[in-house]
């Protein structure tokens, strides 16, 4: 990749860059919707990135392109940068980092031009958005001479896609991105929030299914599910439902609108699996890690209500194979991709039997991508 955007940047701004930066993709281990509930989630780098180049530019302007989109976008360096719509739209992920950058005590950078490439699939739910705001964050701050804790990075990547983009996610898929490890996943205790890395049992092997479906107001209903959390947690008389318990949750079961009680149910389980699934790792258990992360579908499917018929089709096929130890969906949900864990013997036979399935159900073929580990963001 590294050769391949240095030759992509000659060719549209005919010089060198004078910075590169990679950040990967990653898959929501378990720890569905937690984030912003103040909980625990595990998720994992993958070894697809999005790489961004950068050089700096007499003119101040940033002019961005991107080989997965035509055309360039100009923008004046001077001001906070505007919103983008329309085709430019892929442009307010590293413009969000740069609206951000001040409120984070750091410094814009001047005039650049700037190109990313990319071997993960976006629209995969593999967050490319947050690889793309990791990597355009640490070439802008390397390119301005600053330097930042990772914490800070993560931070402002997340508040890039919370206040420019506006979609009001948790610090999951910036926090993978940025403290992944290769053979490890990713710990990450929202309040706070706190970042640690749990080896992953040798054996364990990951195959994502994406669907390629997207429900078409996946951004409402993500946006929804917050807001049905932060009214559960309220009726609750709890700051965020991670300060309830399973308990606590069963008990007030009469005095909850329905639909609260079962996203509340959701959440403070899924913590509670969580927090298994670090103790059936630290163990090498991978059958029991297995064992939750189908479960945690389940939830989704039943309470929290973000699966769809093609993505628990996809489950119901992986978890009945032989060599699966889990399988669930990853991610927002309303579409996307489910991420199996298996053994090393299942193989690609396996896997287009149940793309073969999944094609007879419902007429189209998901792509099947076989991910590894890999490490998180860094300059080249
Ligand atoms: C999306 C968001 C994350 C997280 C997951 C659901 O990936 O970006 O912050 O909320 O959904 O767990």
């Amino acid at each position: 990749m590294k050769e391949q955007l240095i030759a992509s940047f000659r060719a549209r701004y005919g010089r060198d860059p004078a910075v590169i930066a990679r950040a990967p993709g990653r898959l929501e281990f378990i720890g569905n919707h937690t984030d912003y509930n103040g909980g625990t989630v595990l998720g994992v780098s993958i070894d697809r990135s999005v790489w961004v180049a950068v050089a700096p530019r007499a003119e101040a302007e940033w002019r961005l392109g991107s080989e997965t989109h035509a055309g360039t976008i100009t923008v004046p360096a001077a001001d906070a940068p505007a919103k983008q719509s329309g085709a430019a739209r892929w442009a307010n992920y590293p413009l969000g980092v740069i609206a951000a950058l001040p409120k984070f005590g750091l410094r814009r950078p001047a005039g650049f031009d700037f190109l990313a490439v990319s071997d993960l699939p976006s629209g995969a739910g593999l967050s490319s958005s947050a690889a793309l705001e990791l990597a355009s964050a640490l070439a802008f701050l390397a390119l301005s001479g600053q330097q930042a804790p990772r914490e800070t990075v993560v931070q402002l990547c997340r508040s890039a896609e919370n206040n420019f983009v506006g979609v009001p996610c948790g610090v999951l898929d910036q926090g993978v991105s940025g403290f992944g490890r290769e053979h490890h996943l990713v710990f990450i205790d929202c309040r706070g929030p706190k970042f640690a890395t749990v080896p992953l049992p040798e054996a364990a092997r990951f195959w994502v299914f994406n669907t390629h479906t997207k429900h078409a107001l996946v951004d409402g209903l993500y946006a929804a599910r917050h807001r049905e959390c932060m009214a559960a947690a309220k009726a609750l008389g709890v700051a965020l439902l991670a300060d309830a318990t399973p308990a606590s949750v069963l008990a007030a079961r009469d005095r909850l609108p329905p639909l609260e009680f079962k996203r509340a149910r959701h959440v403070v389980e899924e913590i509670a699996r969580v927090d298994a699934t670090v103790l059936a790792l630290r163990a090498g258990d991978l059958v029991a890690a297995g064992k939750l992360l189908t479960a945690s579908h389940r939830s989704s499917q039943t309470l929290f209500e973000n699966s769809t018929p093609e993505l628990d089709f996809l489950v119901d096929q992986l978890v009945s194979a032989p060599h699966v130890f889990g399988a669930r969906l990853s991610g927002g949900g309303f579409g996307g991709a489910v991420m199996a864990v298996t053994s090393p013997e299942f193989m690609d036979a396996q896997a287009t039997a149940v793309a073969d399935a999944y094609a007879r159900r419902f007429g189209s073929r998901p792509e099947v991508l076989r991910a590894q580990t890999g490490d998180g963001a860094g300059l080249v």
